[in-house]
């Protein structure tokens, strides 16, 4: 993926004409955060956010709900008492593997729109031949951003088995479950369920800190919420996720102890520039 993919991009990119209100945008919920695991998915919310979707729910696991007072616009609810068919859905950041995790997922995966599933999410589906099935079953396609150890699990294979062929690893998970893949870190590799994959060139190894991979589900929730055709969606995070991270390190914010959370106003700023 090179710079002037932009133009092929920004295509899809829906300019905000004046007669809009937050409904065009779409909504997010992400689903996530189980006991002392809370800022896995309010990362994740609040990319969402600054990625431009109109609303963005932080839906939690259990009780306690944490407050977000750094970012009040998110709304934090209990996943239980939210109708999970009304906004895009990204699962899996600080889920946990719990039996209630393990349902919310299999309520996530039969609601009908889109929706993206990471980190535990993974896990719990890589333990679960019926959630695999739910998943390929979907008539609404999803996206899987699998670290190499999640696919790993996923594939029922190992970390140096999925790195000696990235990409096959990505285009065999695809195939199998239906989806979307972005198998990440260097050099992250997006395939699609027809077998189409490709290899990104942007991101640096100031992103190998704690939660940039939240960072990277709620981004692509965002674009999935204003429309994007899945691929494109896939495609354009990965992208920008990257090129967030290349521009902070230039400036000199990086490589050395970038966090996840300053790459939130990076990506606003690569969106917007797009
Ligand atoms: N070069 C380029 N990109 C990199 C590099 C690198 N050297 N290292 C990491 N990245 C990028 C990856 O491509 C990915 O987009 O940083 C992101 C890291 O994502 P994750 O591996 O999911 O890491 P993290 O956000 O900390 O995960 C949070 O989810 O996967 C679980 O167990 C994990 O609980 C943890 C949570
Ligand atoms: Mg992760």
């Amino acid at each position: 993926l090179h710079l002037n993919d932009v133009k092929f991009f920004s295509r899809h990119l829906r300019a905000r004409r004046h007669n809009t209100h937050k409904g065009s945008y779409g909504s997010v919920a992400v689903i996530g955060g189980a006991r002392g695991m809370s800022g896995a998915p309010l990362l994740a919310a609040r990319a969402a956010l600054n990625s431009g979707a109109g609303r963005v729910y932080a839906l939690f696991v259990e009780d306690p709900l944490p407050c977000d007072s750094g970012q009040p616009e998110l709304m934090c609810r209990l996943a239980d008492d939210f109708d999970l068919g009304a906004a895009t859905l990204v699962i899996g950041p600080g889920l946990s593997a719990s039996r209630h995790a393990s349902e919310l997922l299999e309520r996530a995966i039969a609601s009908g729109g889109a929706l993206l599933a990471d980190a535990d999410a993974l896990n719990l589906l890589a333990s679960s031949p019926a959630l695999q099935t739910a998943l390929a079953q979907r008539q609404a396609s999803s996206i899987l951003t699998p670290h190499p150890l999640e696919a790993a699990r996923l594939l029922g294979s190992t970390i140096t088995d999925v790195q000696a062929d990235r990409i096959g690893a990505a285009r065999k998970l695809a195939a199998s479950l239906n989806a979307h893949v972005v198998l990440k870190g260097s050099g992250t590799v997006i395939a699609a369920p027809n077998g189409d994959a490709v290899v990104n060139t942007t991101g640096n190894p100031a992103l190998a800190t704690a939660g940039t991979g939240d960072v990277l589900s709620g981004l692509c929730g965002a674009l999935l919420a204003q429309g994007w055709p899945l691929w494109e969606a896939a495609l354009a995070g990965v992208w920008l996720h990257g090129m967030a991270a290349d521009v902070l390190v230039t400036e000199g914010t990086g490589p050395i102890g970038l966090t996840a959370g300053e790459l939130i106003p990076a990506i606003r700023v690569a969106l917007n520039r797009m």
